[in-house]
């Protein structure tokens, strides 16, 4: 028969892709507040938005983010189309240089402050807080070396994050140096951890021929143990390396905002250089995901990438992440609309468009029911979807040309001549510009 499944697809009904979740409205207006305010602190500090595609040639993250690294080795969607090789976008950084390059914007601006909010792709064990489709709002500053601007975004997030409920975070800095630091540190490192390759984990044992700094991140109590006499980054830095570091720390300190200097800090991505930084939540809620924000410096991507050298540095919050972390009460739904439009009888649906249609260019937003239920189911949905006032039709009020208007905290109804509906409901809101002028009330009327 047309139009019905084949007998497979009936028995087993489709769900998302493991991994991969439904964000239903009940949930989405939360989701909303927290980019809301997002967006808001991107405009506060000057910074304008930035939209490149969910997906890029595959070799501009393995250049970027490194082959060895886990996001690169194990974890990108990656396919073949038309004999190119692209990937769905794991992270935000390499694209945004990209179009940076592409677009030569370093020629038109100095400094470039650009943000995104969207969706990307990893293909990681699914569990709290780790999905293999997540949500980041990150930015990225172009152009400006000075350790005045890593302060300030580290600032500016602690005050996001307490704008959004979430109190307890807690920043970590740490500095990986320019390129030549970063490569006599991993000598150092693989010097002192050969000899002790026995007592490492797997995993480590492996990374110390591709990625041995990744060791320093690891969570196995073998090689915490080992990692615990490690050489430390800081002495590996040049003169110009701990200046810059040291920089930092005067503004946040100036700043009054709160850090720790994590000497072992290493982060997942190869592209860092000097500051780096990791902001965490409280671990009971988000257990081994807690790390809410990673970001860092990463001066040499846009000469990497073909372009000039432009010092860059950013971050990226994984919004999952902050809504678990944050105060749910303060990201609560609130109403859906102002007003509720109830219908009775055949008459009363068209009447009942048009005043909507007035009522939303006015400002006031409505949800009209005519699915020509009782007064009392509509009375139901216009509380469940918290309207403030609920205007009453039916054919009475079409043939004289008014409206019941029924103000549903206070229990109230007032019938209002058609001609002034708008405007009343308006006056009640409080909306600016609504006339003063009393209107003219007639006594309640029962609608059946
Ligand atoms: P990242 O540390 O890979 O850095 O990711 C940043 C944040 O994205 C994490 O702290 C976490 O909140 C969230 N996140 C990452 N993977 C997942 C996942 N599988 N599920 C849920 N949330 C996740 C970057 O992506 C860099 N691009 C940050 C950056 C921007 N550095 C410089 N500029």
């Amino acid at each position: 028969m047309p139009g019905s499944p084949p007998p497979a697809l009936a028995m087993n009904p489709l769900r998302a892709v493991k991994g991969m979740n439904d964000v239903l409205p009940d949930e989405s207006s939360r989701w909303q507040r927290i980019e809301g305010a997002f967006v808001r602190t991107m405009a506060l500090h000057s910074f304008r938005e930035v939209r490149t595609p969910f997906v890029e040639p595959t070799p501009l993250f393995v250049r970027t983010l490194g082959e060895a690294t886990d996001v690169v080795a194990k974890e990108m969607y990656s396919f073949v189309h038309h004999d190119e090789p692209l990937t769905l976008r794991p992270e935000g950084t390499a694209g945004a240089a990209r179009a940076y390059v592409q677009h030569s914007v370093h020629n038109s601006e100095p400094v470039s402050r650009w943000y995104y909010v969207g969706p990307m792709f990893r293909a990681e064990r699914p569990q709290r807080g780790r999905y293999r489709q997540f949500s980041q709002a990150g930015a990225e500053i172009f152009g400006d070396p000075g350790p005045a601007c890593d302060a300030e975004m580290i600032d500016m997030l602690v005050g996001f994050f307490r704008h959004i409920g979430i109190a307890d975070s807690r920043v970590e800095i740490n500095s990986l140096g320019t390129g030549g630091a970063r490569e006599r540190y991993k000598e150092a490192l693989v010097a002192y951890l050969a000899p002790k390759v026995d007592a490492l984990s797997e995993e480590s044992r492996r990374r110390l021929e591709t990625n041995p700094l990744r060791i320093l991140d690891s969570k196995s109590p073998r090689d915490i143990e080992v990692i615990r006499e490690a050489p430390m980054f800081q002495d590996a830095l040049d003169a110009d390396d701990v200046e810059h570091f040291d920089g930092v720390r005067r503004c946040l300190d100036a700043l009054g905002t709160p850090y720790t200097v994590q000497p072992r800090l290493v982060r997942g991505l190869d592209y860092y250089t000097r500051t780096l930084f990791e902001i965490k939540g409280a671990t009971d809620k988000l257990g081994a995901g807690d790390t809410l924000v990673g970001g860092g410096r990463y001066d040499g991507m846009i000469t990497e990438l073909g372009g000039p050298s432009v010092p860059a540095i950013g971050f990226a919050a994984g919004l999952e992440r902050l809504l678990i972390a944050s105060d749910s009460a303060q990201t609560a739904e609130g109403a859906r609309v102002d007003a509720f439009v109830a219908t009775l009888g055949e008459a009363a649906a068209a009447y009942a468009l048009v005043l909507a249609r007035e009522l939303r260019q006015a400002g006031i937003s409505c949800e009209v029911d005519a699915r020509k239920s009782s007064l009392k189911a509509q009375l139901r949905r216009a509380n469940s979807v918290g309207a403030r006032f609920a205007l009453i039709v039916g054919d009475v009020e079409v043939a004289e040309g008014s409206v019941q208007v029924k103000d549903l905290a206070a229990q109230l109804q007032e019938k209002v001549s058609r001609s002034h509906a708008v405007a009343a409901v308006r006056a009640q809101l409080g909306l600016e510009g609504a006339p003063k002028a009393p209107l003219e009330a007639v006594p309640p009327k029962e609608l059946s």
